[in-house]
């Protein structure tokens, strides 16, 4: 039998289905509640909302687990790679070796953008923020390729995910070039994803780069780790752009905007920014753990904290580690790791943070990672784009192909003013 709850109001008692996920993740719809009683529910920044039933990526964050399509995030970040976790939360299955070759050949058939869209990086300054850069030439993507922005048809949707993911990563490279004044470089047919990102950010055109395995593999594991991470901000916004039936292209440049923000994908330029002043200016960690304390204090832990983890983030454990060993590997020294760990150490033992349960959470170390790999701290955010592009086209396709779905359109209580009536502006006050 299916269970209720039972919410009473004004003398009258009204019975809510509830409905269960496949992890016994329990919610109350509401959906008819409006009809019945005349009353909405309130909740501010939709902490206790559910937006959606999605069968894409499943988090419990008191126990600090991430799956994408029911397999750990840590099984993925060590046995896969990330062309195929992408095939994974797109099509919801591990692809088989044929279905992966077809994949990977999209991804080098579509990596160019087409000619006339090298004069659209023509029009932005040298230092336009690479975010706007990306969110704007995805847009215009779209019109590159009328016949593939509204991809409901499964052939159609294979190459259309393909398309994204492969001219995102051109683009990303592309502004890089542009913001240092340098040439593009076009990319290459016979190395992997990552390998070519690397390659069309650091060759030159009398110069190949050839980035070490190292190099590869961890940025690989950054693009795994931000794959996708069910109902953010940015994810949000796909499916609330993608809600009015705006095409993928439009949906996913909406989305770029909303990750651009520093309490969302901006917090790893944050960390950095942070990290850097402690170091500059010599502050004792525990004189600015005071300061992040202090009530209506502007400064934040960044990099700690989040919605739903109430526990470690299970992305930053596998990216300390990643820390570790590409700097090792590599034969870097960062000063900014030590200032990290000695604050995650101190933040940890500070009761302030235990009794909120603010734990690193992806951000905390991504950014070590990214400068181990020599990518400058404006294309960060960037990189999250390129990794959180599988979760953005498999969620906008859900919402897409889901019968029952409804443009996303929430209410209100109304705080404002009163009927009152209009003033001449000569006789205003
Ligand atoms: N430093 C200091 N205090 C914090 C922090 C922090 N990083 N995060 C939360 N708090 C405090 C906050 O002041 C509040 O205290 P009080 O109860 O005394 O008012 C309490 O913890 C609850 O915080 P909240 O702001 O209500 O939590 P939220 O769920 O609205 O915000 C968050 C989540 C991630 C925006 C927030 O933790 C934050 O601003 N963190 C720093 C920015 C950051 O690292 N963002 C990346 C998030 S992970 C990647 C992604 O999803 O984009």
């Amino acid at each position: 039998m299916s269970e209720t709850a039972k919410l009473t109001y004004d003398g009258k008692t009204y019975e809510l289905p509830v409905v269960i996920g496949s992890e016994n993740e329990k919610g109350i719809d509401i959906s008819k509640l409006r009809s019945q009683s005349g009353l909405i529910t309130l909740d501010d920044g939709y902490a206790n909302t559910g937006s959606c039933q999605s069968e894409i990526t499943y988090i419990d964050g008191e126990a600090g687990i991430l799956r994408y399509r029911g397999i750990p995030i840590e099984q993925l970040a060590e046995q896969s790679d990330f062309v195929e976790v992408a095939y994974l939360v797109i099509f919801g299955e591990l692809p088989t070796a044929e279905q992966l070759s077809e994949f990977r050949g999209l991804l080098t058939q579509h990596q160019f953008i087409h000619e006339s869209m090298r004069n659209h990086f023509e029009g932005f300054l040298p230092d336009a923020p690479p975010m706007a850069i990306l969110s704007a030439m995805i847009n215009t993507l779209g019109c590159f390729q009328p016949a593939l922005i509204e991809p409901e048809k499964d052939e159609h949707f294979m190459e259309a995910s393909a398309r994204l993911m492969s001219k995102v990563r051109t683009i990303a490279a592309a502004s890089y070039k542009k913001s240092m004044g340098q040439a593009m470089v076009y990319p290459r047919f016979d190395v992997c994803y990552p390998c070519n990102f690397l390659h069309m950010m650091f060759s030159m055109p009398n110069r190949d780069y050839e980035p070490p395995q190292e190099a590869i593999r961890a940025l690989d594991k950054f693009l795994i780790l931000h794959a996708d991470h069910e109902q953010n901000c940015s994810t949000s916004t796909v499916r609330m752009v993608g809600s009015s039936r705006a095409n993928l292209y439009a949906s996913v440049a909406s989305a770029v905007c909303a990750l651009w923000g520093p309490l969302h994908g901006g917090a790893n330029v944050a960390v950095i920014d942070m990290l850097t002043r402690i170091r500059d200016r010599g502050e004792k960690l525990e004189k600015f753990i005071e300061r992040v304390k202090e009530k209506d204090s502007s400064e934040r832990l960044m990099g700690f904290g989040h919605r739903v983890y109430k526990n470690f983030d299970p992305r930053a454990r596998i990216l300390k580690d990643a820390c570790h060993e590409v700097l090792n590997k590599l034969g870097v020294a960062d000063s900014l790791l030590e200032i990290a760990l000695q604050l995650e150490d101190v933040a940890l033992h500070d009761e302030y943070f235990v009794e909120r349960k603010l734990y690193p959470n992806v951000d905390f170390y991504s950014g070590i990672v990214l400068r181990a790999l020599g990518v400058p701290v404006e294309m960060f955010t960037v990189m999250f784009a390129i990794g959180r592009m599988p979760g953005w086209i498999a969620q906008w396709r859900e919402g897409h192909m889901n019968p029952r779905a409804r443009i996303c359109r929430p209410r209100q209580i109304y705080t404002g003013p009163t009927l009152r009536e209009f003033v001449p502006i000569a006789d205003r006050e």
